[in-house]
């Protein structure tokens, strides 16, 4: 879901009234650890989801280069976070594994960016990140959730399905891509709350 066409784009401050409600509900600051704990029961690592900080960044935005051909910079982040949107990671007291940001407003929510460390893929990581950040958005009372998706990424595309995403609309030569002259975008969408 790379946001609008370049991924330095994704990251508009929100309106200001949304922004003044997010802060006002608290959740940013009071949802520091979600109950979901240890995240994989196969797993001997037992990682915790909690609320993205700026001290983190340096160790997101590396696993977003490792993991991602179009990696988002630090500065995307941090205006992912001024702006108020819902920027999870799932972390133990050493690694960050994964990462993920949903924005909320006026009833919807679109999934900005999702990643897991290489290392950490193919374990259900993501998709028990997904069902956080769209039980937030369904906390902030978004009823809907979009995401956009390069035509190519066979594995997210899939991982969105198997969560009951459906194709809703789609962005010819969406992403820059100066080998194959642009890549189309799926939109993609579900309606909240997950069951
Ligand atoms: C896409 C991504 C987030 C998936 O993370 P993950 O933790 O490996 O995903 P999960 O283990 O939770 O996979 C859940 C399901 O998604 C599908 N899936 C995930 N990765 C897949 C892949 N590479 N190929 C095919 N299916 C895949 C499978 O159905 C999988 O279930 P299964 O393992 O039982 O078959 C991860 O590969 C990633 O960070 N990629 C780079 C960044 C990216 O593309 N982000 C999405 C942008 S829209």
């Amino acid at each position: 879901m790379d946001v609008g066409g370049e991924r330095e784009q994704g990251a508009e401050a929100l309106p200001a009234k949304c922004a003044s409600q997010l802060n006002a509900s608290g959740l940013a600051e009071t949802l520091l650890y979600y109950s979901e704990v240890p995240m994989n029961p196969h797993s001997k690592l037992e990682f915790f989801a909690r609320n993205m900080r700026s001290s983190d960044l340096d160790l997101v935005v590396k696993n977003e280069a490792e993991a991602y051909e179009h990696p988002w910079s630090k500065r995307i982040f941090i205006d992912c976070l001024r702006a108020g949107y819902q920027c999870w990671v799932l972390a133990n007291k050493q690694q960050i594994i994964a990462h993920g940001v949903i924005s909320v407003a006026t009833g919807e929510s679109h999934l900005l960016t999702l990643c897991v460390s290489p290392e950490f893929q193919r374990q259900g990581f993501a998709r028990k990140l997904v069902r956080i950040l769209l039980d937030r958005a369904c906390k902030l009372e978004a009823s809907v959730c979009f995401l956009e998706v390069r035509s190519s990424n066979a594995g997210a595309i899939a991982l969105y399905q198997s969560m009951g995403f459906m194709q809703v609309g789609e962005r010819k030569n969406y992403y820059p891509d100066h080998r194959r002259g642009g890549e189309d975008a799926l939109i993609l969408s579900r309606q909240l709350p997950l069951r």
